[in-house]
C-alpha cells in the first residue's frame, strides 16, 4: 500500500470534513482509507489520475465516511433534554403505549427487553402506572447519560426496570438473555434502532435475531428521517418486510406481523 497515497488521502479527508472531526472520528477514518486502499483497482485508478480532488473514488470515500459519523454521532437529545425519538411521535406515543399494554396482556408478558431504549420505559412505567408492578423491564442502553437517568428513576417506577450500560450486538446479546432467561413470557423491543443498528455495526440481521431470548419482538422504525425530515417509509418498509420474510423462510421465526401507523412502521415477530 502507497503510503504516499494513503496520506493525500487523509489531507483531502480533513479539508472536506474539517480538523476537529477528522480528530474525532480518526479511527473510522483510518478504516475507511485502508479499507479503500486494499481494493487494487481504486489504487491503480488514483495512482493513475494523481489529482484526487475530483477523483470519484475519493467522492464515493468521503461520502462513505461522513455517513459513518453521521450515524455515530447522532444526538437524541434535544435542546430541552427529551429525547428525540419521544418528541417526534409527538401525539402518536399515547397510541404506541396503548397498543403495547394491550399486547403484553394478549400474549401474558411479564418481561420486557429494550434494546436501544432511551427514556421509552419512563414514558411507559408513567402510562401503565398501578397495571403493572409486576412487569420486569430491561433497558439496555449505550448512552451513560440516557442510562443514568434511567438508573435513577427505576428508583421510584411502578415496574422492577433494570438499566443495563451495555453496547448491544450479536456478542453481547447471548450475555445479556443469559440473565434474564425468561423467553416465553418475554417480549424484546427494538424500536427505531436496528436499522441504524445494522449500518453502523454491520450486523448478521439473522445471527442477531436468533440471538435474541425472546419469544415475541417488536421492532420499529420511523417513516421520517431524523435530521432532514425526508419520507423514508418505503425504504424502512421493505427494510422490515424483507428481514421478516427472509427470518421467515428460514424458520428463526414463525410468524410477522407489519402494522403500518402514521409516524412509525412495527412488526411483531413470533419465533
Ligand atoms: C433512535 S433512539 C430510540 C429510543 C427508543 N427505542 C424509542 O423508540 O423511543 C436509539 C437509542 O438507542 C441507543 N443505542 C444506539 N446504539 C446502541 C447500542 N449498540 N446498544 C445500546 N443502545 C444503543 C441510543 O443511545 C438511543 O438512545
Amino acid at each position: 500500500m502507497s503510503e504516499e497515497l494513503k496520506q493525500k488521502l487523509a489531507e483531502l479527508v480533513k479539508k472536506k470534513i474539517g480538523q476537529n472531526s477528522y480528530e474525532r472520528f480518526s479511527d473510522i477514518i483510518s478504516e475507511e482509507i485502508n479499507k479503500a486502499l486494499l481494493n487494487k483497482k481504486i489504487v491503480e485508478s488514483l495512482e493513475r489520475k494523481g489529482k484526487l480532488d475530483d477523483a470519484s473514488e475519493v467522492k464515493k470515500l468521503i461520502k462513505k465516511i461522513k455517513k459513518r459519523i453521521y450515524y455515530s454521532s447522532r444526538v437524541y437529545y434535544s435542546a430541552e433534554g427529551e429525547h428525540v425519538s419521544i418528541l417526534e411521535r409527538g401525539k402518536n406515543l399515547t397510541a404506541i403505549l396503548e397498543f403495547l399494554k394491550k399486547l403484553m396482556i394478549e400474549k401474558n408478558i411479564n418481561t420486557i427487553v429494550d434494546i436501544g431504549s432511551g427514556t421509552f420505559p419512563i414514558y411507559f412505567d408513567a402510562f401503565l402506572g398501578e397495571a403493572s408492578p409486576k412487569l420486569r423491564y430491561y433497558a439496555i442502553e449505550k448512552n451513560k447519560k440516557i442510562y443514568e437517568s434511567l438508573l435513577i428513576y427505576s428508583k421510584k417506577s411502578k415496574m422492577l426496570l433494570t438499566p443495563i450500560l451495555a453496547d448491544a450486538d450479536t456478542d453481547s446479546l447471548e450475555e445479556i438473555y443469559k440473565n434474564i432467561n425468561n423467553y416465553d413470557k418475554s417480549l424484546t423491543l427494538l424500536l427505531r434502532i436496528l436499522h441504524t443498528l445494522y449500518r453502523t455495526k454491520r450486523l448478521n440481521l439473522v445471527e442477531f435475531v436468533e440471538k435474541i431470548g425472546s419469544k415475541y419482538l417488536l421492532i420499529s422504525e420511523p417513516k421520517f428521517s431524523l435530521v432532514k425530515k425526508n419520507d423514508i417509509s418505503k425504504k424502512e418498509k421493505a427494510f422490515l418486510l424483507r428481514l421478516s420474510n427472509k427470518l421467515k423462510a428460514n424458520g428463526t421465526i414463525s410468524d410477522f406481523e407489519i402494522l403500518d401507523t402514521e409516524e412509525e412502521i412495527f412488526v411483531l415477530m413470533t419465533k
